[in-house]
C-alpha cells in the first residue's frame, strides 16, 4: 500500500493526515487509487476518500461465466463469413469543413440518390422536372421532389411546397384524394414521387409514392446453420447497468446447461451502440454513473467481451453515449479508447453476414421520428424503424438529430437490406416488412429516472437471436430471479 501512496505523491497528489492513515491501514482496491488519480483533486481529505470508496463499492462485478462441460458449439466449425461495406461507413472519410457549400453538396447527394431509387419504380406517368410542369398542363405526370413545407388548409386539404434540382412547385393534395391519408405522415425533407396534374400554378396530387423497398421480396436465408445475437445499449458504467443479467447472457453464450443448442449456433454478436454510458452526455449525468471514468467504462466492457467465446465475431458501432463525435454519421470507436480485438464499424454501417445484408444503425433519430409522426410510440420501435426504411434514409428530419453534412450522405439507404438492426430506445421490437427484418435489440440498463419521467418502459435483458438458415427468430430473456 505504501507504493500506492508514493505513486500519489509522485503525481503531485497530497493526502491529509487522516486520509493518509486510512489509506495505509485499509485494504485499498486498485480502482480507488485510480479514482483518486483521475479525479483531478490535488489534496485528498477523509471526506473525498469516503466518497470515492462509496463509489468504488458500487462498481459492478465483472460477469462470471458458468461453462457447461458438455458444450460443443457448432458455430466453432464454421469460418466467419462477413464483410463490411466500406463505402457506406464514414470512418476515415469525413470531409466536412463546416461551410455552407457542404450543406448544398450534402442535400444534392441525398436528393440524387433517393430520387434515383424513385426513378426505377414502374409508373404509367411521364416523369417531369418542376421547371417543365407548365408544359404538361392537364396531362397526368410524375414529379420527384423534396418536401420543404407542409400545412393543412382551412378547408382541410394538404398543401406542400416541394423542390427538385431545377426549381420548386406548389402542391395540393385534396382531402378526398387517395394520397391524403398517407401524405399526413409526410415530414419536411422527405423525398417522394407525386402523381397528378398541373393546373395553372398548382400541382393537384392524387397519389404519392415513397422510395420504400420492393413489395414482392423473399426473406433471405443463409447456407450455414449459424445464428446472430443482436444487442445494444449495455451502458457499462451506469448505476443502472444490469451486470447480473449481462453475466447470464455471457454465460449462455458459453453454453449454460440445458440451453446449449441455440447458444452453440451463435457465430456473430452485434452491438448497435451505447455499449458504455459515457460521460457528459446529458446534464448531471455524473449522478447516474457508477464509474465516472470513460476509459474505465471501456475497460470493463473489454473485460466482459473477453469472456465471449473466441469463435464468435463481435461487431460494434458507436451510439450517442460513446466516445466519438455526437453528430452522425459517427466513425468507429478508436482502439486507444477501447482496447480489445473486435470488429469496429461506424454508425451507420452496412455489412454482409452469411450473405445477409445488414444495416446497422444506433437509432438516435428514432426520437425525432416518434415525435414527428402521430401514432408512433416508444412502445413499438419497429414501427418507427419502418418509417425510416420507407424513406430510405436513417435521419430524414434535418435539425432534430445532429448531422454532419458530409459530401456523401452516409445515412441514405441505397441497397435494400435483409436485416435492419437498431437500438437507442431501450425497447425490444421486431417486425417483418416486405422480407426485411426490423430488429430493435433493447438494452441491459434498468429503467432510468429520465425514462420514469417520460413514461418509457424499457425491456432490459432481452436478446433477439436469428438463426440464419431457417430464418427463425428467438427472443431470449436474461432476468435475475
Ligand atoms: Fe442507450
Ligand atoms: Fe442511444
Amino acid at each position: 500500500m505504501i507504493e500506492d501512496v508514493q505513486e500519489l505523491y509522485r503525481r503531485g497528489i497530497r493526502l491529509t493526515p487522516e486520509a493518509y492513515e486510512l489509506l495505509l491501514k485499509g485494504k485499498v482496491a486498485q480502482a480507488l487509487i485510480e479514482r483518486i488519480i483521475t479525479s483531478g483533486e490535488t489534496v485528498i481529505g477523509k471526506e473525498l476518500l469516503d466518497g470515492f470508496s462509496a463509489e468504488n463499492e458500487k462498481i459492478p462485478d465483472q460477469p462470471t461465466v458458468n461453462r457447461s462441460p458438455t458444450f460443443k458449439p457448432v458455430a466453432k466449425e464454421y469460418a466467419p463469413d462477413f464483410k463490411v461495406i466500406n463505402r457506406s461507413d464514414v470512418s476515415g472519410k469525413s470531409d466536412c469543413t463546416g461551410k455552407l457549400d457542404d450543406f448544398v453538396a450534402h442535400f444534392r447527394n441525398r436528393f440524387e440518390r433517393i430520387s434515383a431509387l424513385l426513378r426505377t419504380r414502374v409508373t404509367p406517368n411521364a416523369i417531369v422536372k418542376s421547371a417543365k410542369l407548365k408544359e404538361t398542363q392537364g396531362s397526368k405526370v410524375r414529379l420527384i421532389a423534396m418536401v420543404t413545407q407542409k400545412k393543412v388548409t382551412k378547408k382541410g386539404n394538404l398543401f406542400l411546397d416541394v423542390e427538385d434540382e431545377e426549381g420548386a412547385a406548389k402542391v395540393v393534395i385534396p382531402k378526398d384524394a387517395p394520397a391524403f391519408k398517407d401524405a399526413k405522415r409526410l415530414l419536411n425533407d422527405d423525398i417522394i414521387a407525386l402523381d397528378g396534374r398541373n393546373a395553372d400554378e398548382l400541382f393537384i396530387c392524387e397519389n404519392i409514392e415513397w422510395p420504400d423497398v420492393r413489395v414482392a421480396r423473399e426473406q433471405k436465408k443463409s447456407e450455414n446453420d449459424v445464428a446472430i445475437a443482436y444487442i445494444s445499449d449495455l451502458h457499462f458504467g451506469s448505476k443502472k447497468f444490469l451486470e447480473n443479467e449481462f453475466s447470464q447472457f455471457i454465460s449462455w453464450l458459453n453454453g449454460t446447461e440445458g440451453r446449449e443448442e441455440l447458444a452453440g449456433k451463435v457465430k456473430y454478436l452485434m452491438i448497435a451502440g451505447d455499449a458504455v454510458d459515457g460521460i457528459g452526455v446529458y446534464p448531471s449525468q455524473e449522478k447516474e454513473l457508477a464509474v465516472k471514468d470513460i476509459y474505465k467504462q471501456y475497460e470493463m466492457l473489454a473485460e466482459a467481451l473477453e469472456k465471449v467465446p473466441d469463435y464468435i465475431t463481435v461487431i460494434i458501432c458507436p451510439g450517442n453515449h460513446d466516445a466519438v463525435r455526437k453528430a452522425e454519421p459517427q466513425p468507429i470507436i478508436p482502439y486507444d479508447m477501447f482496447r480489445t480485438e473486435v470488429t469496429r464499424v461506424g454508425n451507420p454501417s452496412k455489412l454482409e453476414i452469411e450473405g445477409l445484408k445488414h444495416l446497422m444503425y444506433h437509432g438516435t433519430s428514432l426520437d425525432s421520428i416518434i415525435s414527428g409522426i402521430s401514432g408512433l410510440s416508444y412502445d413499438r420501435p419497429e414501427e418507427a424503424m419502418l418509417e425510416l426504411v420507407k424513406r430510405r434514409h436513417l435521419s430524414p428530419i434535418y435539425g432534430d438529430n445532429l448531422i454532419v453534412p458530409e459530401s456523401r450522405d452516409y445515412l441514405v439507404v441505397d441497397d435494400e437490406p435483409d436485416i435492419v438492426h437498431m437500438g437507442h430506445v431501450h425497447k425490444n421490437g421486431y417486425m417483418l416488412y416486405r422480407g426485411v427484418r426490423l430488429i430493435n435489440s433493447g438494452t441491459f440498463q434498468d429503467r432510468t429516472e429520465f425514462q420514469v419521467r417520460m413514461g418509457h418502459v424499457p425491456t432490459p435483458g432481452v436478446v433477439p437471436v436469428l438463426e440464419t438458415k431457417s430464418g427463425k427468430m428467438t427472443n431470449l430473456g436474461f432476468k435475475q430471479a
